[in-house]
C-alpha cells in the first residue's frame, strides 16, 4: 500500500466522513506529508483548529499502521493547525529497494481504475501539409494518452482525419479541369497547391465556385470520378503523414476519418429533427440552436445540413460521437479531443448537441477539449498561403545537425568528405553517433512542445526549440547517461546491500529520496498531469529531478565510501525516474553519450 494512502486511512478514521487533503510539500520542513483535517473538523465541531490538532495528533499516534512508518514525536501541529509527518528513514529506505524492483510499473498510478478513454489526436487534413497544429496536437495529444496509459484504465487513441467536406469538391474540381494534371508527380505539396490556386482563380471566375459543390455533392451520392480523385488524395496524402507517425514514434489504434461518418449521417440528422432539436434557418439550412430556458442565446447556432443538402464538419463531429456511443470498442467514460483552441466554440455546439441528442447514452460520459494555442512566427502569424510556416523537416534538419555536431564532437569524430576521422573515445562507434542524435533531436522538438501549457500560444524561437541544454530533453537524457555510467562502474547487487539500512546519513540523501519516492513512485506526478491534461507538469518534475540530482552528486561522493550502496541506489532510482517520465512523454534515452 502507499505511504499516502495508509495516513488518509488513519486521518480518515477521526475525518467524520468530511473531505481533507493529504499533501505532499515541497519543502521537507512542512512534513513529509500535511493534512487539514483540524482546519476542516474545526469549522464544522465550532472547536479552535491548533487543540483540535493536538487531540488529532495524540490519536494518530495511536494508530497501529501509521506508527509503523512515523515516530510519535514525527506528528506535529504547524500553522493555524496543519498536521505535518515526517516518515521514518528506515520505511523511505525500504520503500527505496522496492522501487528498484518495480519496473515497467515504476510511477504509475491507478486512478482511472476499471474506467476506458479515448484520446482523439493529429487529425490533419488530406490533400493539405501537416501544420505546425497537427504536429503540437501529434505530440501532444499523444503524451495525455501516454499518461492515461499509465494511469490504471483502458486507453485508445483515434486519428480523426480531415478527408471529407467541402473543400473535397475544389480538389476535385480543380483536379478535373487542369488537363496537364498528372498523378505520378503528384504528392502533398502538389495537391495543396492546386487547391490554393483554385481558391484564387474563384475570386476572378465564380462559376468555378458552382463546380466545385456540385463535385462534392457527386462525392457524396457516390460519383466514380470524383471519388477516385478523393481516394488518390487520401493514399498520397497518408503516405506523407505514416512517415511524420513513424519518425515521431505515434501509432493509432483507430483512424476513423470524417468519411467514415457518412452513412451515419443521415440517419443523425433524421434523429435531430425527429426530436425537435434542429430547425429551419436561412434558405431551407438546417440549423442547431443553443438557448436557456428563457429563450436566451447561449451560443450561435451551428449548421447540420447547408441549404445546398451538404454535411458539415459539425454534422460528422456528431455522427462521431453517435459511433463512439454504440461501437463497443469505442464506448468511452471519457473522451479527450486534442484541437486547437480556435475550435472551442465548434466542440462546444458538439458536446451540447450531442447530449441532447442521446442524453441516457451521454450521462456518464465525460467530453473534454484540449485545446493547444497558436504558433507564431517573430515575424508574424504563420501562413501556408504566404509560405511562412515552418516544416517538421526542416525543424528535425535543424535538430539533428546541431545534436550530430554535439554528439560526434564528445566522442571524437569528424566527418570529413563521407568518411568518419579519428575516434577518442574508443565507448562510440558512429552508430552510436547516429542513434544518440536522433534520439536527442526528436526529443528536443516534442520537449519544446510538452514543456509548456499547451493553451499557451507562443512565439516559435528556432534556436528554443532545438534548445539541448537547461530545461529541453537532451539534458535530461544527459543526466541519466551519467547515472548509468555511476553505475556501470560498479554493477553490485544493490537490493541485499542496503536492506539492512535504517538512517539516511545527510539532508542532501533523504531530500532527494523524499523527492522521487513521494511524488513519483507513489504515482503522483502522473496523476496530476493526467488529471489536468498537462505533460508540463512532467517536464518541471523531471528537470527539477535532474537539478536536485546534480546537487546531490556534486556534493557527495558515491563510489568508494561507507555509504556507497545507498547512494548508488539513489542514482539508479533517479535514472529510472528520469527514464520513465521521459518515456510517457514520448521521448527515448540512450544507455551512453
Ligand atoms: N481535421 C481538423 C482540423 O485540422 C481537426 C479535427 C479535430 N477533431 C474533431 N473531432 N473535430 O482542423
Amino acid at each position: 500500500m502507499k505511504i499516502k494512502e495508509i495516513i488518509r486511512e488513519a486521518v480518515a478514521e477521526f475525518a467524520l466522513g468530511k473531505e481533507f487533503a493529504v499533501e505532499h510539500p515541497a519543502d521537507e520542513k512542512m512534513g513529509d506529508y500535511s493534512t487539514n483535517i483540524a482546519m476542516v473538523l474545526a469549522k464544522e465541531l465550532g472547536r479552535n483548529p491548533r487543540e483540535l490538532a493536538i487531540d488529532l495528533v495524540n490519536k494518530l499516534s495511536d494508530n497501529k499502521n501509521l506508527s509503523k512508518m512515523v515516530e510519535k514525536d514525527n506528528i506535529q501541529v504547524a500553522g493555524p493547525g496543519f498536521i505535518n509527518l515526517w516518515i521514518k528513514d528506515e520505511v523511505l529506505i525500504s520503500q527505496l529497494n522496492e522501487a528498484l524492483k518495480t519496473g515497467d510499473k515504476l510511477g504509475n498510478s491507478d486512478f482511472m481504475k476499471g474506467k476506458k478513454v479515448m484520446v482523439e489526436y493529429s487529425s490533419p487534413n488530406i490533400a493539405k501539409r501537416f501544420s505546425v497544429g497537427h504536429l503540437r496536437s501529434t505530440i501532444i495529444g499523444q503524451a495525455i494518452f501516454n499518461l492515461y496509459k499509465h494511469s490504471g484504465g483502458e486507453v485508445t487513441n483515434d486519428n480523426h482525419l480531415g478527408d471529407w467536406g467541402t473543400q473535397f469538391g475544389m480538389i476535385i474540381a480543380a483536379i478535373e479541369e487542369d488537363a496537364n494534371f498528372n498523378w505520378d508527380s503528384a504528392d502533398i505539396n502538389k495537391l495543396e497547391e492546386i487547391y490554393v490556386d483554385f481558391n484564387k482563380k474563384i475570386e476572378e471566375n465564380p462559376e468555378l465556385r458552382t463546380k466545385a459543390k456540385d463535385a462534392f455533392l457527386r462525392l457524396e451520392k457516390g460519383d466514380e470520378s470524383a471519388r477516385n480523385i478523393w481516394q488518390k488524395s487520401v493514399d498520397i496524402s497518408m503516405k506523407e503523414f505514416d512517415d511524420i507517425y513513424k519518425k515521431l514514434n505515434v501509432e493509432f489504434e483507430h483512424v476513423y476519418g470524417e468519411s467514415a461518418f457518412e452513412s451515419l449521417m443521415p440517419g443523425v440528422i433524421a434523429e435531430a429533427k425527429e426530436k425537435n432539436i434542429s430547425s429551419v434557418g436561412e434558405e431551407g439550412a438546417l440549423i442547431v440552436r443553443f438557448e436557456d430556458e428563457n429563450g436566451k442565446e447561449e451560443m450561435p447556432p451551428a449548421m447540420l445540413v447547408k441549404s445546398d443538402g451538404s454535411t458539415t464538419y459539425f454534422t460528422r463531429d456528431l455522427a462521431t460521437i453517435k459511433m463512439r456511443l454504440t461501437m463497443p470498442e469505442l464506448k468511452c467514460d471519457e473522451y479527450i479531443y486534442e484541437v486547437g483552441g480556435e475550435q472551442r466554440l465548434h466542440l462546444k455546439q458538439v458536446f451540447a448537441t450531442a447530449r441532447k441528442l442521446w442524453p441516457e447514452e451521454t450521462k456518464r460520459v465525460e467530453f473534454v477539449h484540449v485545446a493547444h494555442g497558436l504558433l507564431s512566427l517573430p515575424e508574424g502569424k504563420m501562413s501556408t498561403r504566404k509560405g511562412n510556416t515552418i516544416k517538421l523537416e526542416d525543424l528535425l534538419g535543424w535538430a539533428e545537425k546541431k545534436s550530430f555536431n554535439i554528439t560526434s564532437d564528445k566522442a571524437g569524430f569528424e566527418m570529413k568528405d563521407d568518411y568518419w576521422l579519428t575516434n577518442k573515445n574508443q565507448n562510440l562507434w558512429p552508430h552510436d553517433v547516429v542513434n544518440m542524435s536522433e534520439t536527442m533531436s526528436i526529443g528536443a522538438v516534442k520537449y519544446n512542445e510538452l514543456k509548456r501549457s499547451p493553451i499557451m500560444d507562443y512565439v516559435f524561437v528556432k534556436e528554443e526549440a532545438i534548445s539541448m541544454d537547461g530545461n529541453s530533453a537532451p539534458y535530461l537524457q544527459y543526466v541519466y547517461v551519467r547515472t548509468r555510467g555511476v553505475l556501470n562502474k560498479l554493477g553490485e547487487n544493490l537490493d541485499k546491500v542496503i536492506a539492512g539500512k535504517k538512517e539516511f546519513e545527510n539532508d542532501d540523501e533523504r531530500i532527494l529520496a523524499r523527492w522521487l519516492l513521494l511524488r513519483f513512485v507513489e504515482g503522483e506526478v502522473v496523476e496530476s498531469a493526467a488529471r489536468n491534461f498537462a505533460p508540463q507538469t512532467v517536464c518541471a518534475y523531471l528537470f527539477e529531478t535532474a537539478q536536485k540530482f546534480n546537487g546531490f552528486y556534486e556534493r557527495n561522493k558515491v563510489v568508494g565510501v561507507e555509504n556507497q550502496s545507498l547512494r548508488l541506489a539513489l542514482t539508479a532510482l533517479t535514472g529510472e525516474v528520469i527514464k520513465k517520465g521521459l518515456k510517457i512523454l514520448g521521448i527515448e534515452t540512450v544507455e551512453k553519450m
